[in-house]
């Protein structure tokens, strides 16, 4: 097999675009796996006309590549296709509903989550697996837990999305590229989420000296909120911005070029006092290659980030033992 393969579950927005997005930079083959959905009367398989759909727009674009569309049941019918794949992409979920519980949402997602990741271990044991669906932080742990694999290959995506949309910020007030922006963004995908302004840069030149405190303040609370401002506008959560995010990491991990990203990954206490997290998932910079996460980068951080950092882990570490519990109760 020359091409690699990548496996989206999940082709909803977030799920659809990202297979456009991955068809589209040509590196790689794509499967879409979703439910059926009905018409009226009618049963109809969305995925696989979405999965002809960006086919022949490959065609369109003269870009080569295969893209094909798998239709499965709740049940965990359909996911033969699979196998031999290098990168499973999970974005399959349930969006909280009136009357809806988190933990009820959180239940119900982890239901989800159960049966794909029992047949990821089925078709796909030797994959690496990237989690979108949310709560992030906490389904990337109910994932590593249920797939039993090496924590190096279960990985959340956060922190890519939220550090492009800071970038965003900071290179419209500045105007300058976001590709000369460094800012990292790490913590639970939540409010609390951490901007590294200490170590963010533009061109080389510390951030904070480039926006008065105001100001920086301002785009960290947009960043924070960045989400929300979406769905406010939208009426349903974004998907551009977080498709590329995820086509970013599958990119480091096919071309294996080492990137540094901020991922949501297990933590079992190896930087030590460092990030100081043992036994959950939250978002730290890790470095990206073939291998999945090849290493943890402990980045300096002031007192008042380390603070921050507390408070965003802890607000991830709250919610942690109901996962435990509601994982318990499912085995
Ligand atoms: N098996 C397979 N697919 C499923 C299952 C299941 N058991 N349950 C739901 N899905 C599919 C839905 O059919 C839908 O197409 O998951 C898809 C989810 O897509 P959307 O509802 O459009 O949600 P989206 O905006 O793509 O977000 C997906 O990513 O960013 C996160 O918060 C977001 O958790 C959400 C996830």
């Amino acid at each position: 097999k020359m091409r690699k393969v990548v496996s989206v579950v999940g082709a909803g927005n977030v799920g659809e675009h990202t297979a456009s997005l991955l068809a589209i930079r040509g590196l790689v083959d794509v499967r879409m796996f979703d439910l059926p959905k009905r018409d009226g009367e009618r049963l109809i398989e969305p995925v696989k006309g979405k999965a002809l759909d960006i086919q022949q727009m490959l065609s369109a674009l003269n870009i080569d590549g295969r893209v094909e569309g798998y239709t499965v049941s709740p049940e965990g019918d359909g996911y033969e296709a699979l196998e031999g794949s290098d990168i499973v992409i999970i974005t399959a979920g349930f969006p909280r509903r009136p009357g809806m519980s988190r933990e009820d949402l959180l239940d119900k997602n982890i239901g989800v989550l159960q049966v794909i990741t029992s047949k990821i271990k089925q078709y796909a044991k030797d994959a690496i697996v990237i989690v979108v669906t949310n709560p992030v932080d906490l389904m990337t742990y109910a994932a590593y837990r249920m797939l039993g694999f090496p924590k190096e290959r279960v990985i959340g995506m956060a922190g890519v999305l939220d550090s492009a949309r800071f970038k965003t910020f900071i290179s419209r007030e500045i105007k300058v590229s976001p590709q000369d922006i460094h800012a990292y963004v790490i913590g639970g995908h939540g409010d609390e989420m951490v901007p590294l302004i200490s170590i963010s840069n533009v061109g080389g030149i510390p951030l904070k000296d480039m926006l008065s405190k105001e100001k920086l303040n301002e785009l960290i609370k947009r960043t924070q909120f960045g989400g929300g401002e979406i769905v406010d506008l939208m009426g349903t959560s974004a998907y551009h911005a977080p498709a590329a995010s995820i086509v970013e990491m599958v990119e480091a991990i096919v071309t294996d070029n080492k990137r540094i990203l901020p991922c949501s990954v297990y933590l079992e206490g190896e930087t030590g006092e460092y990030y100081g997290v043992e036994g959950f998932c939250v978002g730290v910079p890790v470095k990206l290659g073939n291998c999945g996460v090849e290493d943890i980068i402990k980045i300096p951080m002031l007192p008042e980030e380390r603070e921050m950092w507390q408070r965003s882990v802890e607000s991830v570490r709250r919610n942690v033992k109901t996962v435990e519990e509601l994982l318990n109760a499912r085995s």
